[in-house]
């Protein structure tokens, strides 16, 4: 992956469902001139349309995906389907689709040996700490405050105190920390970045903005800016 990012999660938002999502993808295409990461998480029903061919190969992040193998798996979405599509990167964990631990460190661990790219999501510092413990090396850990995620309330100034620390612990061990949950504007990205992650995840105030591609564009430009 390329830090600093921005990783835009569509979710299932309507409006960046099926057709619009390549429209999100297209912008963050369009992006990658400023010499940053720009990433779009798109849904597990759209996301093999767009993972054909290598339009979006640099930019498409998948959601999630639960299980290691093709198989006996209904419902389920395996790495090896994501990673036979041309998939690079991948969310786990996020607080919207929670999974055991266990299961995390065998998910990282299969797409890390595959090529596949995770980031793992965490609600809480203590939830950080644990993973890290198992010894879950994703290329970082996101940090979000469930209570934050979309209520335009930004994590970077709500709980500063919380993102500092998962920077901390990420820095002592060695795996870069983003932050999201709340994310609204040019500002609140550059308070995460003084706080010392490496990107950012935003859902709503891209997905709902009267001018998402102007929204997205202010917050990368943010990044590739960035000056301590
Ligand atoms: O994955 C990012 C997401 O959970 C944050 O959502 O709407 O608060 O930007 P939002």
């Amino acid at each position: 992956m390329k830090f600093p990012c921005l990783i835009v999660n569509l979710k299932n938002y309507r409006e960046a469902s099926g057709d619009d999502a390549g429209l999100f993808l297209d912008y963050a295409v369009d992006l990658l001139d400023l010499g940053v990461g720009v990433y779009v998480a798109v849904s597990p029903i759209d996301i093999a349309r767009y993972a054909a061919g290598e339009e979006y190969r640099e930019v498409l992040f998948s959601q999630v995906f639960d299980v290691v193998e093709y198989g006996s798996y209904t419902g389920h979405i395996p790495l090896s389907r994501l990673v036979d599509l041309g998939v690079k990167y991948s969310l786990l964990n996020h607080s919207e689709y929670k999974m055991p631990h266990e299961n995390i460190k065998e998910l990282v661990s299969a797409a890390s040996q595959r090529g596949l790219e995770t980031v793992v999501c965490v609600d809480s510092v203590e939830e950080l700490r644990k993973l890290i413990g198992l010894g879950v090396k994703p290329a970082a850990y996101a940090i979000e405050p469930p209570e934050l995620i979309g209520t335009g309330r930004s994590v970077s100034r709500y709980k500063p105190e919380t993102v500092l620390e998962a920077v901390k612990m990420g820095e002592e061990n060695g795996v870069p920390v983003l932050c999201g949950a709340g994310v609204s504007s040019s500002d609140d990205v550059k308070a995460a970045m003084d706080l010392g992650v490496v990107g950012v995840l935003v859902a709503s105030a891209i997905v709902k903005a009267d001018d998402p591609y102007i929204t997205m564009k202010a917050m990368a430009e943010v990044l590739a800016n960035y000056k301590k």
